[in-house]
């Protein structure tokens, strides 16, 4: 098989960037090591910067977005029993967040592509990417006992943290950057209304909690655990008085309990690997980049990603612009460390460290400074909605 670019990984970015360019008329192969079900069965953050939405949209697959997504214009930081409303949409001349979750939107990624016919290969074993310093790339793949080779122009690492991708570069050629964070996430799913219209992040010197949600009736909440703690350990019960514990007490009190349809443990890290290109071959996503969840950008920096390189391979084939083949790393690394400090700064105040009590005030006169001033809610607010996309020239 040929194409012009190759994408490792149906996920949220692989599945975007095959949109963005088979709409501009650039082929593209999709190539997945898991079933379509397995992708889906994901649970994740879905909260929506402007740019990731208007990415969907353009990718004509943000109709159900704009349906069924819920428009948020702000949340709450809570701490010392006080619940502080960051006002997103006053702060930030009227921009705003989507919540709608990224099973939804891979999903609506999946159900496009397949309707436009463009070629997409599940359960695809042993993927390997060759001769991607040269100018004849290739990915090799087993399917049912068969190998088998796509010849293309460029690759798209968009297998994630775990993928081959970032893992076929020289150790020599690329540089890893990391902070794994000494505790968890406990989050679960369940089917009541949420507790606030509004997300709420929760600082308390029992650990952090955060209020969200995927609808109406179906409300996601986390507490933060030991990173050796396991689901069977936490009944609903135990889950439930640990997150009043850890709420304001009106807040407490509205709390609507009712059993788990999902509970699951996630570990923190911030991750970055530099560079993001190596000659044909672009890290994108999660391949590239982890953060920590507390400031809910993964899937919204895995979009700016998609945007940058989508535009550079645009005008790469329609201008013929080569020159801009070499700016993506660049380009993307700017926002990204700056989404990673965000991401690392809402983990340090919001979670607890250590039982040392200096911590829990130092971060308690952080969240008072930072939200009774103008200032400090602007930069929250600037951050939360998404900082602006830089244009590729
Ligand atoms: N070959 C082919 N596909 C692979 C391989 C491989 N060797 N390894 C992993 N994959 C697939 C995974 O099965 C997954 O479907 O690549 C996809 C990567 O998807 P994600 O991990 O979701 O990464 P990305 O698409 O960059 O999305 C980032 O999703 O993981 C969340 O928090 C993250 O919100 C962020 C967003
Ligand atoms: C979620 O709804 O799962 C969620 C929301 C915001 C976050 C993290 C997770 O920062």
């Amino acid at each position: 098989m040929k194409t012009q670019v190759a994408i490792i990984g149906a996920g949220p970015s692989g599945l975007l960037l095959g949109r963005l360019l088979a709409l501009q008329g650039i082929a593209n192969i999709i190539i997945e090591a898991k079933s379509p079900d397995y992708v889906l069965s994901r649970i994740r953050a879905g909260v929506l910067e402007q740019g990731t939405q208007n990415l969907l949209r353009e990718a004509q697959a943000g109709e159900r977005m704009d349906r069924e997504g819920q428009i948020h214009e702000g949340f709450a930081l809570s701490f010392q029993s006080r619940v502080e409303r960051i006002d997103l949409k006053a702060l930030t001349g009227g921009k705003t967040v989507m919540v709608y979750g990224q099973t939804e939107v891979t999903k609506d990624l999946m159900a496009a592509r397949e309707a436009s016919g463009d070629v997409s290969i599940y359960e695809a074993d042993e993927v390997a990417l060759h001769d991607f310093y040269g100018d004849k790339p290739s990915v090799t793949y087993t399917k049912n006992g068969q190998v088998h080779t796509i010849e293309c122009e460029y690759i798209a690492g968009c297998d994630g943290f775990h993928g081959i991708a970032r893992q076929s570069v020289p150790g020599d050629a690329i540089r890893l950057f990391e902070r794994v964070y000494p505790f968890g996430w406990l989050g679960i799913l369940s089917r009541t209304p949420p507790v606030a219209h509004e997300l709420i992040y929760a600082n308390h010197e029992r650990g952090f909690a955060l209020c969200s949600m995927r609808s109406a009736s179906l409300s996601r909440y986390y507490v933060q655990c030991d990173l050796k703690d396991t689901t069977e350990a936490w009944s609903d019960e135990r889950f439930w008085d640990e997150l009043r514990a850890r709420l304001p007490a009106k807040t407490a009190s509205d709390l609507i309990t009712g059993p788990s349809i999902e509970k699951s443990i996630a570990p923190l890290r911030s991750f970055v690997a530099e560079p993001m290109q190596f000659g044909r071959l672009f890290l994108v996503g999660d391949a590239a980049h982890i953060v920590p969840p507390t400031g809910a950008k993964g899937l919204n920096l895995a979009a700016s990603d998609v945007y940058t390189l989508y535009h550079i391979l645009t005008q790469r084939y329609r201008q013929g612009r080569l020159d801009l083949i070499q700016k993506y790393s660049e380009i993307c690394l700017r926002r990204i460390w700056k989404t990673e400090r965000f991401s690392w700064w809402m983990t340090s105040i919001l979670h607890k460290f250590s039982d040392d009590p200096f911590n829990q005030r130092i971060q308690e006169a952080e969240l008072d400074y930072y939200t009774s001033s103008l200032a400090g809610q602007t930069t929250i607010a600037e951050n939360y909605v998404g900082l602006p996309y830089e244009p590729i020239e």
